[in-house]
C-alpha cells in the first residue's frame, strides 16, 4: 500500500499571498475553478494502492472540513486533515502524525507541497524510486540561473541520479536543477527525521550541562521537534546513497504570491483539456457566450450570451457576468457581480466585489512583478467608469476615481 502526504502549512505562512489569504486558506484559494491543494489531491488518483491522503497544517480543522470530506467522497479514498498544535517544520509535522501515516503499514509515502503547480507524474516516480532502491526520491526540475538560488539547488549523479549535493535557498550559484517539492519515501525517513530530533535534544542538554554561550550557537533556537525536510534531511543525507532525483521536464511553478496563482491556473486549465475536458467550457449554442481558449465557468454562474470570455478565465460560483463583459486572463471569484459592458485582463476580482458599467479593472500581465497583476480584495466596489490598472486593492474599499500603479490600503 501506499499513502500521501500534502503538507498544507498554516495561517501565519502564505503571508506574501495577501490580500488574497486574509479570509481563505492559501491551499483553498481557487485555480482553475478548484482549490489550489485539489491538483496534487487528484493527481493522487493515479497512485497505485493508494490507501489514505492527509493534509498536514495548522490551519483550523473547520476550515477544511467541508473540502475533505467531499473530495473523500468523489474519489473514494479517505482524505483526512492533521492539525498540528504548533508548526513542526515540514519533516516534523509528518513526523509527529507518524502513527496514523503508518496504520495502514505502507511500503510508501508521498509527500508533496501544496503550494507547487506541476502535473504531478507519481507513478512515475514510483517506478523510478524503485529501481534506485534508496530511502527517497526528489521530483527536481532545471531553472533559469537567476531565479535558482530562491529555491533548494542540487547537484545529481549524471548517470545514476543519486543527489549528490543539496543546498537550501544559497546566495551565490550552484546550480540550475532544483527541488520541486514532491518526494517520496520509505518508512525509513521517520528514523532519518528522529536522529535529527535526538540529535537536537542531545546538544541542548550537552548545553545546558556546559553552560556554552548560548548566543554563539545557531541552533539554539529551534525547539528539538522542530525539523526542516531541506536543511536537516536533505542536505546531510546527500551524497550517502539514500536520496535519488527525478527530473521532469513539464512545467513547474511555486505559487507563492497572487500573480503566479493567476499563471497556475491557465496552466491547470490547459491541464484539463488534456484530463478532464469536461470541465471546460464550450461556448457552443446560441444561448452561451462566446468563449475563446481554456475557460472554467462554475455551475452556478450565470454569465449573459453576448459577453466574451477566455482565454485563462476562471469563475467561481455564483458570479453574474452581464450583457457585453470582456475578461482575458483572470479569476473571478464567488458571488462577484460585473456589470454590462466591464473589462478584465489579467486581474484577480475577490469575493463579493462589483464592478460596474464600463469599468475596467486591468494590468500588463508580468506575474513576477508586484503590480503586474491586478487584485481586488473582498467586496470591492468599483463604480462606473472607473478604470484599475496594476494596482492592489484591500477589501472593502469602494472605488470611484481611477486609479493605476498604486496600492490601495
Ligand atoms: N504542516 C506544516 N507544518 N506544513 C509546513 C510547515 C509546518 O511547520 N512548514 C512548512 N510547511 C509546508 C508549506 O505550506 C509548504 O507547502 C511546504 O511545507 C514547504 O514550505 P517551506 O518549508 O516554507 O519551504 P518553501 O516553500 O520556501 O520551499 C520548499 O519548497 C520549494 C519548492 O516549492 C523547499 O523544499 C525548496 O527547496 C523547494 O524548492
Amino acid at each position: 500500500k501506499v499513502v500521501a502526504v500534502i503538507m498544507v502549512g498554516g495561517p501565519t505562512k502564505g503571508t506574501r499571498f495577501r490580500p488574497l489569504s486574509f479570509n481563505t486558506p492559501k491551499p483553498l484559494f481557487p485555480l482553475a475553478g478548484q482549490p489550489m491543494v485539489h491538483h496534487p489531491i487528484s493527481a493522487c488518483k493515479r497512485i497505485p494502492n493508494l490507501a489514505q491522503i492527509f493534509l498536514i497544517g495548522f490551519y483550523d480543522e473547520k476550515e477544511f472540513a467541508l473540502y475533505v470530506s467531499s473530495i473523500s467522497n468523489e474519489l473514494r479514498v479517505p482524505v483526512r486533515y492533521l492539525k498540528e498544535d504548533k508548526p513542526h517544520g515540514s519533516a516534523g509535522g509528518l513526523y509527529h502524525f507518524r502513527n496514523l501515516i503508518m496504520e495502514d503499514s505502507p511500503s510508501h509515502i508521498f509527500l508533496l507541497n501544496c503550494d507547487v503547480c506541476c502535473n504531478f507524474p507519481l507513478p512515475d516516480m514510483l517506478e523510478a524510486h524503485k529501481r534506485y532502491g534508496g530511502m527517497g526520491t526528489m521530483l527536481v526540475v532545471k531553472v533559469s540561473a537567476e531565479s535558482a538560488n530562491q529555491f533548494g539547488t542540487l547537484v545529481s549523479d549524471p548517470v545514476t541520479n543519486e543527489l549528490l549535493h543539496y543546498t537550501e535557498k544559497p546566495e551565490t550559484f550552484v546550480s540550475d536543477l532544483i527541488n520541486c517539492g514532491v518526494y517520496i519515501f520509505t518508512p525509513d525517513v521517520f528514523s532519518a527525521i528522529e536522529d535529527v530530533s535526538n540529535d537536537r535534544e542531545d546538544r541542548a542538554n550537552l548545553r545546558r550541562l556546559s553552560s556554552i554561550d548560548i548566543s554563539t550557537s545557531t541552533r539554539t533556537n529551534i525547539p528539538t521537534d522542530f525539523v526542516r525536510l531541506d536543511q536537516d534531511i536533505l542536505s546531510p543525507l546527500s551524497g550517502k546513497k539514500q536520496l535519488y532525483t527525478y527530473e521532469t521536464m513539464d512545467y513547474w511553478e511555486q505559487i507563492k504570491t497572487p500573480g503566479i496563482s493567476l499563471k497556475c491556473s491557465g496552466l491547470y486549465l490547459a491541464q484539463f483539456r488534456l484530463t478532464s475536458p469536461h470541465l471546460l467550457a464550450s461556448g457552443d449554442g446560441t444561448r452561451s457566450a462566446t468563449v475563446v481558449g481554456d475557460v472554467f465557468v462554475h455551475p452556478s454562474a450565470k454569465v449573459h450570451p453576448t459577453a466574451k470570455i477566455g482565454p485563462n478565465v476562471s469563475i467561481s460560483a455564483n458570479v453574474r457576468v452581464g450583457p457585453g463583459v470582456r475578461l482575458i486572463s483572470c479569476i473571478i471569484l464567488d458571488d462577484v457581480e460585473l456589470e454590462d459592458n466591464a473589462i478584465v485582463i489579467n486581474s484577480i476580482v475577490g469575493w463579493k466585489s462589483s464592478l460596474g458599467r464600463w469599468s475596467r479593472v486591468q494590468a500588463d500581465g508580468d506575474y513576477n512583478s508586484k503590480l503586474g497583476i491586478t487584485i481586488l480584495g473582498e467586496s470591492v466596489v468599483v463604480e462606473q467608469e472607473v478604470v484599475v490598472v496594476n494596482s492592489i486593492v484591500l477589501p472593502n474599499k469602494i472605488l470611484n476615481v481611477s486609479v493605476q500603479d498604486e496600492i490601495i490600503l
